[in-house]
């Protein structure tokens, strides 16, 4: 469980809060959306959630953040390491090794993964991120896409009990962006990992997430499952969050005909929607 008392956060020299007052709890086992537009705080929240900050970022951080009972500012990265599995926005910063495999070998080895499990680990890894090909590549001649893949094939390697991702399918196509969300439904569902992620792309992340945060100027704003959340189209659009077209649909369906029509988080429920009215 995550547990985030009266969080707050200030960089060094900024003369506002990144995170105001934050309290949540995350039980074990949830899958987790995080949205809200640019500099809303989700970089940073993800930041706590790791540990990064308070231990690795200047600034003046009050309130206290729990993983899996152990208070974050009171622990050793290292320790929340194996805990908390991250993949920053800026997957760069965080690729150390010039070759794929060895990246992936690195976090293994460091976390003292037993010898035998490691090539098990390895190739599951690379296999679940589509990126089985590249395990011999130079990480500098990959791609932006392909650069995230590396560092989500890390992260699942270590088999964290919490993972955060921070926009991992940024630079990914749609059909790549969905392969990885599958494969994190995977490891929440079969695993029971609790899966935390930050993204912009919301129609893929409402389909698969339980759980939505909406963040706007380092406050929670909403908070609540995915239907909840996107219930209130025009509270959202005002807070400068672009909801799914399909969720705009079912808000202006019910607004035009003055009937009920239950929020459509999906293309398909859309398409229904409006067939029962038809009908
Ligand atoms: N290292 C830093 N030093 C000072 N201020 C920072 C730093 N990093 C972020 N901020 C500020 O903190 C606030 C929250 O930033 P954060 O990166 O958490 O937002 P975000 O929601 O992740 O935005 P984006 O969608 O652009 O990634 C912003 O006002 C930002 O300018
Ligand atoms: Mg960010």
């Amino acid at each position: 469980m995550i547990e985030l008392q009266a969080l707050t956060f200030r960089y060094a020299g900024a003369d506002r809060d990144a995170l105001h007052d934050i309290t949540l709890t995350i039980p074990d086992g949830a899958f987790l959306g995080i949205i809200g537009p640019a500099g809303a705080g989700k970089s940073t929240l993800a930041h706590c959630l790791s540990g990064v900050i308070p231990h690795a970022v200047r600034g003046d951080f009050y309130g206290a953040v729990r993983v899996d009972g152990l208070d974050t500012a009171d622990s050793r990265l290292t320790d929340l390491s194996c805990i908390v599995g991250t993949v920053f926005q800026d997957v760069d910063s965080q690729i150390i090794s010039s070759v794929v495999e060895d990246e992936l070998l690195y976090g293994l080895e460091n976390f003292g993964v037993p010898r035998e499990e490691i090539e098990e680990r390895l190739t599951f890894a690379l296999e679940q991120t589509g990126i089985a090909p590249l395990r011999h590549r130079a990480i500098a001649s990959l791609s932006g896409g392909q650069r995230q893949k590396v560092a989500i094939a890390s992260l699942i390697a270590l088999r964290p009990k919490i993972l955060v991702l921070d926009e991992p399918t940024g630079e990914l196509d749609p059909s790549s962006s969905r392969q990885i969300f599958s494969l994190l439904r995977r490891l929440n569902r079969e695993t029971g990992m609790t899966v935390i992620v930050v993204e912009q792309k919301i129609m893929l992340l409402c389909e698969f997430a339980e759980r939505l945060i909406v963040l706007s100027d380092g406050r929670i704003e909403r908070d609540g499952t995915v239907r909840e959340v996107l219930g209130d189209i025009a509270g959202l659009e005002a807070i400068g969050v672009n909801c799914p077209r399909s969720a705009r649909f079912s808000s202006l369906l019910s607004e035009k005909t003055g009937r009920p029509v239950p929020v459509c988080v999906n293309a398909d429920e859309a398409v229904e929607a409006a067939r029962r009215l038809i009908g």
